[in-house]
């Protein structure tokens, strides 16, 4: 079977065409950095407009060098939430009728499912069951999975993503939109012994984090030192060891309370170096294997969109010709398939 994706669900247009025999075929995205850039953060209104423009065109593109003919496509999987609604909407509003337009099934995907399915693209996938972290911009969650749809909750942020506080943290920090890449940059020239941050509700039993206390301490921190560039980047060491050290705590601590032993991240913020660094470590020690998706598919893309609709697909899953799309969208709610 030969899905189309289609990712809007925030500031990136993603596209993609997965093979369920061959594999992924072709992808593209476009980001809209530069467009929200001088307002320091993503604008609701220039978002859908902006993937209203670049939907079709990116879809054009993918097919061209996926060498595909509408024919050879045998379903479109769109992302239906959770997200910025008018920007779902352009992804839904053309997923939904190009498949109505080419008589072939359409899926509404989960944004979180797609990233949770991402490292399933790469050599050597990882076998269910197994405990996921989904770091991104908008969520930080510990999921037990024991299949496509069968998730169980086990912790989640109670305030601010982690992807969310690096970017505050970044703004603070004046490092611009989007944030979290940039600190992690400065980062890596900062002393990692000047300042110690705490490590958020690590003291106490349970798997949910906050990571807003974080960028308060930044900021009264910063108050407290001056604001040459080693000073920031010092800051923005201890910060990002903080954030870290806490996820890695508490993902030891999911693999030990579910007894499994593979550990899976995904979302924006797997994107980062010394988490990554950290997670292999404890994982040799927790005798347990990681995986991540390749680095172009931490954040937002379609491959993700295009895999995760054309495994419900397989699975007989197809919406009706009314479409919708989520703001808010709990993951647990999927059906489970298989
Ligand atoms: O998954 P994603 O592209 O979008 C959402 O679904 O939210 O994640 C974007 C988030 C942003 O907060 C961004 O700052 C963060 O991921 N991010 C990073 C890194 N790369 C992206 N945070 C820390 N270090 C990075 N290298
Ligand atoms: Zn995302």
């Amino acid at each position: 079977m030969r899905v189309l994706g289609i990712e809007t669900s925030c500031d990136e247009t993603g596209v993609a065409i997965y093979d369920s025999e061959a594999g992924l075929l072709a992808h593209a995205l476009h980001s809209q950095v530069d467009l929200h850039a001088e307002y320091g953060g993503v604008v609701p209104e220039l978002a859908s407009r902006d993937h209203v423009q670049k939907t079709l065109p990116l879809i054009r593109e993918v097919m061209d060098r996926a060498g595909c003919q509408v024919e050879d496509v045998n379903g479109i999987a769109y992302t239906a939430g959770p997200g910025l609604l008018g920007a779902l909407l352009v992804g839904a509003g053309v997923g939904r009728n190009l498949a109505y337009a080419w008589n072939v099934p359409a899926v509404a995907v989960h944004h979180m499912e797609g990233h949770l399915l991402a490292p399933l693209l790469e050599p050597n996938p990882p076998v269910f069951p197994f405990v996921a972290l989904l770091v991104s911009g908008g969520h930080t969650q510990l999921v037990a999975v024991q299949g496509i749809g069968r998730y169980e909750l086990l912790g989640q942020s109670l305030d601010d993503a982690a992807g969310e506080a690096f970017d505050k943290t970044a703004k603070l920090l004046g490092l611009g939109y989007p944030g979290g890449p940039a600190l992690s940059r400065l980062a890596e020239q900062g002393d990692p012994h000047r300042f110690k941050f705490p490590r958020p509700m690590t003291d106490r039993p349970g798997l949910d984090f906050s990571f807003s206390g974080l960028k308060t301490f930044a900021l009264t921190t910063m108050n407290t030192i001056g604001d040459g560039v080693q000073d920031k980047a010092d800051v923005a060491c201890a910060f990002e060891i903080a954030v870290v050290e806490t996820l890695v705590i508490k993902c030891r601590r999911a693999l030990q309370q579910t007894g499994m032993h593979t550990l899976l991240i995904a979302g924006g913020v797997s994107a980062n170096r010394r988490l990554r660094e950290r997670l292999d470590a404890m994982a040799i020690e927790e005798k347990s294997s990681v995986h991540y998706p390749r680095l172009e598919f931490c954040t937002d893309n379609g491959a993700m969109i295009a895999f995760a609709g054309c495994q419900r697909l397989l699975a007989g899953e197809q919406h009706a010709l009314a479409f919708g799309a989520r703001a808010r969208w709990p993951m647990e709610s999927l059906h489970a398939i298989g």
